[in-house]
């Protein structure tokens, strides 16, 4: 019996790979490899010193989906896949709907056909809108900013109707905050096309010289600082997160949602600040304008993730920043090796 990870080239996706196998799992990758590269699954054999199934199949189409599991003893999936980026996703509203949610729909009809019913969804704190409140609990009010954020929430709703006309699914979706660093190899990690819109890949790209100064999009928020306040969490406990969310609904069904997070917020000029220290290095930046649809504050109360799922994110900023440098170091250009840093 293996489990389907789709998006597993994918940066939260690669690393969830290595702990599922190096946890004894078996694993088939399906990726479109639209945004994502087939080196980090190369790498991810590298780590793990195992071969995995591999298919280059885009959700968008269910025929090449039925025949992965056709081919495989799926009992599980981790559905990781979709668009990602907020910005993009205001200018490209169509795109998102149709890959976000009819993706979902294809994996979710195949699975039905296959008789698999075990699904963990990779939702977003993006599903909190503008939280009234911090540290945000799973039961807090949700709202969408943009058509990303509407394709989690709308695909949190189809899974939770999915259950309700089958109590046989059982669904975990998880609410990720910030995920940031890297595998400690520093063989795996985040490769964001084009120049970066987080936060942690920004930075990291200033450090090197690959960008010349990082914006700080406003510091006149009600924050510690004035700057906007978020809760990073390595990727590797992320990851954990996933495997212990499968182990969950091993034995039971259901839908239920929970947030990964640490719980503690960090500041954009903490974060700098953090990075500078953990890496000997220094960020030049400037004070520009509010991003557009930013919210103030964001970071969870993740008290249901340890309850229900015995899971705690155990690494702490330094942590983060020192692989994350270590990724960025090694890996100047990504998974793209053939290019010359100028
Ligand atoms: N920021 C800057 N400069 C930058 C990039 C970011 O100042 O160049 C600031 C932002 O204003 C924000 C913080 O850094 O205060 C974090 O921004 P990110 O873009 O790294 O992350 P967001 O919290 O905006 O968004 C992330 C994911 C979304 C997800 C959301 C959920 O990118 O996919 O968290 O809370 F929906």
């Amino acid at each position: 019996m293996a489990i389907l990870i789709t998006g597993g080239a994918g940066y939260i996706g690669s690393h969830t790979c290595v702990q599922l196998i190096s946890q004894g799992y078996k694993i088939v990758v399906v990726d479109s490899l639209s945004n994502s590269n087939i080196e980090s699954l190369n790498r991810v054999s590298e780590l793990t010193d195992t071969e995995f199934p591999f298919y280059n199949v885009n959700l968008l189409d269910p025929d090449s989906l039925e025949r992965v599991f056709e081919e495989n003893h799926i009992d599980s999936v981790i559905h990781f896949a979709g668009l990602k980026a907020v910005g993009e996703s205001v200018l490209r509203p169509l795109d998102y709907y149709h890959n976000n949610l009819t993706g979902t729909f294809n994996l979710c009809k195949v699975m039905e056909k296959f008789h698999v019913k075990k699904i963990v969804f990779s939702s977003s704190a993006t599903v909190y809108g503008n939280p009234k409140l911090v540290p945000i609990k799973e039961d807090a009010p949700l709202s969408a900013t943009s058509p990303y954020g509407q394709t989690k929430l709308m695909t949190e709703q189809v899974l939770r109707d999915l259950f309700e006309a089958d109590s046989g699914w059982s669904i975990a979706l998880l609410r990720y905050f910030n995920p940031i660093g890297a595998h400690l190899s520093g063989r795996i990690g985040e490769d964001p096309t084009g120049i970066p819109n987080n936060l942690m890949p920004f930075i990291s790209q200033v450090a090197i010289g690959k960008l010349d100064q990082l914006s700080i999009y406003g510091n006149d928020y009600a924050t510690v600082d004035g700057t906007g306040v978020r809760d990073y969490i390595h990727v590797v406990d992320l990851a954990k997160g996933h495997i212990k969310a499968l182990e969950h609904l091993m034995g039971t069904t259901g839908v239920e949602a929970f947030n990964l997070g640490t719980g503690k917020g960090y500041s954009v000029l903490q974060m700098v600040k953090a990075f500078e220290k953990a890496t000997r290095t220094a960020i030049t930046y400037s004070i520009a304008p509010r991003r557009p649809g930013d919210i103030a504050e964001c970071y969870a109360d993740s008290t249901k993730a340890k309850k229900v799922l015995g899971w705690v994110a155990e690494k702490e900023i330094e942590e983060m920043c020192r692989d994350t440098w270590r990724w960025q170091q090694r890996n100047p250009h990504g998974y793209k090796h053939d290019q010359v840093l100028t």
